[in-house]
């Protein structure tokens, strides 16, 4: 298991850590702008996957690294977690559909 954040102010970081240290004790959790984390993803079968909700929807960084390595998500378990201020889109939901392979354009 590892656990991957984009986090502006800590939230989100904050509850990745916790959820993942959590499920798996000895998981690691890294930031999205870790230069391994593709790697990192690759050598892990479940990924605990946070980002906060910006403008009803996830960062450009975001939706930008899951269709850019679209080829590392296949067979993978991924539990999407968003954080948000107030209710707005659809949180954790805009990227589980994106990850189930059925909006990633190739
Ligand atoms: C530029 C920007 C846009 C945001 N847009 C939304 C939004 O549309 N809906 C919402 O509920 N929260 C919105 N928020 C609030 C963040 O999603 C929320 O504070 C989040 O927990 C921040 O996570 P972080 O501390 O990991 O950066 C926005 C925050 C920022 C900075």
């Amino acid at each position: 298991m590892l656990g991957v954040y984009l986090s502006g102010t800590g939230n989100t970081k904050h509850c990745v850590e916790k959820l993942t240290g959590l499920l798996d004790a000895d998981a690691k959790t890294i930031p999205l702008e870790n230069p391994g984390v593709i790697e990192q993803i690759k050598n892990n079968d479940t990924i605990i996957f946070g980002y906060p909700i910006q403008f009803s929807n996830a960062p450009y960084m975001v939706r930008d690294f899951i269709k850019e390595n679209y080829m590392i998500w296949d067979k993978k378990k991924i539990l999407c977690v968003a954080t948000m201020g107030a209710f707005s889109g659809d949180g954790a939901g805009c990227k589980t559909e994106r990850l189930s392979g059925r909006r990633i354009k190739r």
